[in-house]
This record gives C-alpha cells, sequence and structure tokens, in this order.
C-alpha cells in the first residue's frame, strides 16, 4: 500500500520546508483573483511560515489576494501558547502585508466549544457564498495538515465522532492527544473541498505513523481526500524505507 497521494522527499527538515513553500507558491500564482489557505497547526509548518515571510520567497507571494483560515485550534485565547493562530500570527502573518479582514481565526471566546464551531463555519460560508460545497469550486486553493503519532491531523483523533462527520464543515472535537483541551477542526468534507492539499510530516517519530497509513490503516489522516492535488512532503527520517 502507499500513501494517499504523491510524494516529495526532502533531505531534512529544512528542505521539506523548502519544498512545500515553492509548491505551495507554485499553487498560488496558479489560483484566482482571491485566494484562501488554510493553515495547519503544531510545530513542523513553523519552517514553512518562517519562509514564506521571508525573501527571497516573500515577493513571490500574492499576500494581497490571500484569505488564511486554520485546520484547526484549539480552545485557549488567541496569546496562549498552545494556541494555533498564535503560532501563525508570529511566524507568518505579523510579518507580512496582511489586513485584519483577510484573518479568519476561529472565535475561541465563545460560550461553548460547539458555538465557536458553528461562528466559524459561519465565517467560512459566508467567505464561500453557499452553504453546500462544490467539487467544481473548492473551497480552498491549499490545505496545509500535519499528522499526528496517532494519525490524527486537524483535530480529527483515531475513534472520536468529529471523524465521522460527514454534512457540518466545522465541529468541535474532543481531543485525544496533548494539549488536551477542547477543540475546534474542520471535517473531512470541508478539508476535502481543497484545490491542492499538502501533509507535512518530519522525523523520525513519524516514521511508524506513516508507514501505519501506507499500510492502509484506516487513521484519519489516511481519510483526507482533495478535489484537486494531495502531495506528502516528508524529510529523509521521516520516510524511512518504503513510505512512498
Ligand atoms: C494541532 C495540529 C495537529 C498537528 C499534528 C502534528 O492543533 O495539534 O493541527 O493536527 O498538525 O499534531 O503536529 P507537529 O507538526 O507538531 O508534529
Amino acid at each position: 500500500m502507499t500513501l494517499t497521494g504523491r510524494v516529495q522527499t526532502g533531505r531534512d527538515a529544512a528542505d521539506l520546508a523548502e519544498l512545500a513553500a515553492d509548491w505551495m507558491i507554485e499553487r498560488l500564482a496558479s489560483g484566482g483573483e482571491r485566494l484562501s489557505v488554510s493553515l495547519a497547526g503544531g510545530s513542523t509548518p513553523r519552517r514553512l511560515y518562517a519562509l514564506l515571510a521571508a525573501e527571497p520567497r516573500r515577493s513571490r507571494v500574492p499576500w494581497e489576494r490571500i484569505h488564511w483560515f486554520w485546520g484547526d485550534e484549539r480552545v485557549v485565547p488567541p496569546d496562549d501558547e498552545r494556541s494555533n493562530e498564535r503560532m501563525a500570527r508570529e511566524a507568518l502573518l505579523q510579518g507580512v502585508p496582511v489586513t485584519p479582514s483577510q484573518i479568519h481565526a476561529v472565535p475561541t471566546g465563545l460560550a461553548t466549544p460547539e458555538a465557536s464551531a458553528e461562528a466559524y463555519q459561519q465565517d467560512l460560508i459566508s467567505f464561500y457564498g453557499r452553504s453546500v460545497l462544490d467539487p467544481a469550486r473548492p473551497l480552498f486553493d491549499v490545505v496545509l495538515l500535519g499528522i499526528g503519532p496517532d494519525g490524527h491531523t486537524a483535530s480529527l483523533f483515531p475513534g472520536k465522532p468529529a471523524v465521522e462527520e460527514t454534512s457540518r464543515w466545522v465541529v468541535a472535537s474532543e481531543p485525544g492527544l496533548d494539549p488536551r483541551v477542547a477543540r475546534i477542526t474542520l471535517t473531512l468534507p470541508a478539508l476535502a473541498s481543497s484545490r491542492a492539499t499538502a501533509f507535512l510530516a518530519s522525523g523520525a517519530d513519524k516514521h511508524a505513523i506513516l508507514a501505519r497509513i501506507a499500510a492502509g490503516e484506516d487513521l484519519p489522516a489516511r481519510r483526507v481526500r482533495a478535489d484537486g492535488d494531495l502531495v506528502w512532503f516528508l524529510d529523509q527520517a521521516a520516510e524511512g524505507d518504503g513510505n512512498r
């Protein structure tokens, strides 16, 4: 069995980030007047974000046309060190020409995680213009995702109800791993509404879960589809031998 899309392998984490950054710039360049990106949380994307925000790549990104979303969020204040919004603002958004109206953060401060999920879903529907996703008109131009050691992606954790959601675009999710705070996550149908999706996985500690995915184990990360292109960006440590 193989992974669920093309594999691009970098020598190491830095090389992986450069491959992903160049792929992303190319995908954005082929997009329309208004672009949308769903950002990944966790630690792996930091290098990619820093490369996009710095020359020589910074001037190749069509900043004025991009709207920024998150694939998932921890239900913590945006200045909390566990916040995916905080990570992306620090590594990417605070240093580039983007207006507040282009940043669609998950509103984590509402009364309940369900209320936050509903508000974020309404923001996405308002941006898209319809409440029914059309594969011919993906919601996102680029979706970035990581993979956890248990095979989760975004905040879709193995065995949790959020993985089985087929109609909502956003749900509240129980965490399967630390940080064990309530999560808000895009669902598989929303993640699938993408022109180009990239998984980023770096380091030897990801080799085992990638091998399980490649062997066909039904884990959330393996269920991710894209209306368009799906690429796995790995470094040699994560790929090991045979995760292709
Ligand atoms: C989160 C992330 C999560 C992440 C993976 C990989 O909020 O935790 O969205 O899905 O992408 O856990 O995280 P690392 O990149 O830190 O390994």
